[in-house]
């Protein structure tokens, strides 16, 4: 990271993930928050308790000249507007994700930030996430041979979150909430467009948006890739399953723990049927302790701070954006047609060719 100057940002809505980047980025130092704007007092006055400025307008906000950056984690209806008015205004931007509600929205994000010169970052932080690193640090070793089917779960058991989460206007429901997320690591894990996709939303818990998804997209090489999130699970499932010709990872949870299990093959290895249910089977038999062997979830270590380094490298011209604008639509335009397809209950092809 090259010696620049600490870029001055704003926030734009002063809520519970603004103030996780305010804690991380005190601690930074390359990006000095220096007021909010928030249209709850409470939040205005929280702010002035953290010796910011809350500044009475949005307009004020923008026509500050000491503000070089503005941060945007309101309600997502609202990042469209406010992003093309930083944009105009000459701030660079971080927004959070889902960058907007539509890819068409997003356009006039980027169409934006183009014309007035500013850089537009997206906040698809789940791309330095340690568990998926590893997930994809194991399927590209070759460690399970030809992986044919990659199972990414994230489950909850206490549904969705209050207030503007639960309504479809202010752009709530969990596709847009964690699917954006999974999503986005499974288009930046595997760079080509899958053949087919499939999605079921499910509405379990009677709110006007999705609780949880179910979606499957298929590839040309044979893989298949389900993404599942659900608000209502009381059993604790894995976060990822990696299945190989040659063997299977588990990644339990966030803090790595799991296994790769690799079957021994040979002679003398005995296959050991098992009485199941009203029956018998060999078929489906896990193999015991004696003809497998296990390897540990290997622990990537990723720069966590990259993200907003690479912001304040971007704002000063050194690099460019490492989400790109292009992953970022692409993503969107994916949950659009996540959409259509639970709408219809049909599989989506065509519409994959030119995402
Ligand atoms: N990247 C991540 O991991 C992550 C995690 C959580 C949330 N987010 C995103 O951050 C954004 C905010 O989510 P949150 O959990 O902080 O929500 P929140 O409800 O905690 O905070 C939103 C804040 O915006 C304020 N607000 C509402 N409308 C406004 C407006 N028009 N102008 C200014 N302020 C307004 C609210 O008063 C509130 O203080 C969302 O886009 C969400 O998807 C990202």
């Amino acid at each position: 990271m090259s010696d620049l100057k600490a870029l001055k940002m704003s926030i734009l809505g002063y809520g519970g993930m603004a103030q996780y980047h305010f804690e991380r980025l005190s601690k930074l130092g390359i990006i000095e928050i220096t007021g909010v704007f928030d249209t709850d007092e409470k939040r205005q006055e929280a702010a002035r308790n953290k010796k910011l400025e809350a500044y009475p307008s949005v307009e004020a906000l923008f026509s500050d000249v000491k503000t070089d950056a503005v941060l945007i984690a309101t309600p997502n209806d609202w990042h469209r507007e406010y992003a093309v008015a930083a944009a105009k205004a000459g701030k660079h931007i971080i927004c959070e994700k889902p960058a907007a509600m539509s890819a068409s929205e997003f356009d006039d994000m980027t169409e934006a930030a183009q014309r007035y010169g500013v850089i537009l970052a997206v906040h698809q932080n789940r791309r330095w996430d340690k568990d998926y690193l590893a997930m994809r640090e194991i399927a590209e070793s070759g460690v399970l041979g030809k992986i044919y089917r990659i199972d990414s779960f994230v489950c909850g058991a206490n549904g969705i979150p209050g207030g503007w989460r639960k309504t479809a206007k202010a752009g709530g429901g969990m596709m847009l909430d964690w699917g954006v997320h999974l999503i986005d690591q499974i288009f930046n894990f595997k760079r080509e467009n899958p053949t087919s996709l499939y999605c079921r939303y499910s509405k379990a818990l009677g709110f006007d948006v999705d609780d949880g998804f179910a979606a499957k997209f298929e590839y040309a090489d044979g893989l298949t890739v389900n993404v599942r999130v659900d608000t209502n699970t009381f059993a604790k499932l894995p976060r990822w399953i990696i299945y190989g010709r040659d063997g299977t990872a588990v990644i339990e949870d966030w803090d790595l723990n799991g296994k790769i299990i690799l079957p021994v093959y040979g002679s003398e290895v005995e296959i050991v049927g098992i009485e199941a249910g009203n029956g018998f089977t060999k078929t489906m038999a896990y193999r015991p302790h004696s003809s497998v062997t296990e390897r540990a979830i290997p622990t990537p270590s990723p720069d966590c701070d990259a993200f907003y380094k690479n912001f304040v490298e971007a704002a000063h011209g050194k690099e460019k954006p490492c989400i790109s604008t292009e992953s970022v639509r692409k993503v969107l335009r994916v949950m659009e047609l996540c959409k259509l397809s639970d709408k219809e209950n049909t599989v989506i092809k065509s519409e994959l060719a030119n995402l």
